[in-house]
């Protein structure tokens, strides 16, 4: 099945705004979900991360209030308006669903003692819900733009990314890194957005796959995946203490040239051979997102396609986050003539990116949804990434 994914309509969300609240939302902000080029597991190791936005939005229809109260709508879950006193504005707040992330985004913005008051808030998204394509992420950045300019912040997009992680870490409980916030924040049209994860320095990577006769390619499995269940964590926690084992501040540390001997020395102490094969991602992840980068730079987009489907060998066989439909997604892809293909995102589920010719574009959507029906899989969900603009406002 392909869907070409519209944006969120602002004129519709500004009407439901008027409608739920009585009043005009002081203004609209979009903020999109992403895919993840490459540089998977990456961003909890201080490395590097080559996302780009969707066009698919989190819109936020939004007005400013002077009594420190939120009030919470979305057009995508049932019940009416949530409303969120200043005293029960904590990790945990009664009845946290979805709210704990925009709650988490003000209560990250007041812990950090910033000025901020209260709004009224309104959502309507075209992102897919746990479909690895960072959702959550959007919900917070958009929820971050529409705060700092409603109470006049003047906060960089880095920044907002920080807060917006610290809201999901702390308020959410969920132990991302920051990729997925700092594309949400930062994206630009026609670009993937290079990040060192380390010092947040980034730079906007051109990439036209149509200008190369290419085509990026989302297959949505449809397995809804959650970071929050543990084994996104038993995995940060393994790398963390990998890292501490070979005496480094992150495996980031860990030179490509150098991962033999690092390998080595971890197999031979207590528990060390457990954590091999995650320093192993990690170390030639980080190595592939350099090369990407070069490739991109060099006007080679076709040469991301090994490193891709090499990115995707890594992440099943080494740091173990597939699953039976991102790996039949993949296989079906490359078999069906894709220069390579990968999941992205946390993993366990969600989506796979696949890098195909436009000729090709047709016959290898058709093999996947033939592969998934054959397998008797819930039909994927295909469509094209084109990079889009991260967060920004919008006229009703
Ligand atoms: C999720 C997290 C990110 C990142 C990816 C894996 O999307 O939110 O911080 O760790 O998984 O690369």
């Amino acid at each position: 099945m392909t869907d070409t994914a519209p944006a969120a309509d602002p004129a519709r969300a500004a009407a439901t705004f008027r409608a739920l609240y009585r009043a005009e939302p002081t203004g609209l902000w979009a903020a999109p979900g992403r895919v993840n080029l490459i540089g998977e597991h990456t961003d909890y190791n201080d490395g590097f991360v080559m996302p780009l936005a969707l066009p698919h939005t989190t819109l936020a229809a939004a007005a400013p209030r002077t009594d420190g109260v939120l009030r919470l709508h979305s057009a995508g879950a049932p019940g009416g308006i949530v409303e969120i006193r200043p005293e029960d504005l904590r990790p945990g707040h009664p009845g946290a669903d979805w709210t704990a992330y925009p709650a988490g985004v003000l209560w990250a913005m007041r812990e950090a003692g910033l000025p901020v008051g209260g709004a009224d808030l309104h959502y309507t998204s075209t992102v897919p819900l746990g479909a690895g394509l960072s959702s959550s992420a959007a919900l917070e950045i958009a929820t971050a733009v529409a705060l700092d300019a409603l109470h006049g912040l003047g906060l960089s997009r880095p920044d907002l990314a920080r807060l917006a992680q610290r809201a999901e870490n702390a308020y959410a409980g969920v132990p991302c890194g920051i990729m997925d916030q700092t594309a949400a924040a930062c994206c630009t049209a026609g670009h993937a957005l290079f990040l060192d994860t380390r010092d947040l320095t980034q730079r906007q990577v051109p990439f036209d796959a149509a200008a190369h006769g290419l085509r990026l390619l989302v297959v949505d499995t449809r397995v809804r995946h959650r970071l929050g269940d543990g084994a996104y964590a038993r995995r940060r926690a393994g790398c963390e203490g990998a890292a501490r084992a070979l005496g480094v501040r992150a495996l980031r540390d860990i030179p490509y040239a150098h991962l033999p001997e690092a390998l080595a020395d971890l197999a031979s102490l207590t528990d060390g051979a457990a954590l091999v094969p995650l320093v192993r991602h990690v170390v030639t992840e980080n190595h592939r997102v350099e090369q990407a980068v070069a490739h991109l730079d060099a006007g080679r987009p076709h040469a991301l396609g090994p490193l891709l489907t090499a990115s995707h060998a890594s992440l099943r066989d080494d740091f173990a986050v597939s699953c039976p439909e991102l790996d039949l997604a993949a296989a079906t892809a490359i078999a069906a003539g894709a220069l390579g293909a990968r999941m992205t995102g946390g993993g366990f589920g969600g989506s796979a990116l696949v890098l195909v010719e436009e000729a090709a574009a047709a016959t290898v959507t058709k093999a996947v949804d033939t592969a998934f029906a054959t397998a008797g899989y819930t039909a994927p969900r295909i469509f094209p990434a084109v990079p889009g603009a991260g967060a920004r406002r919008l006229d009703p």
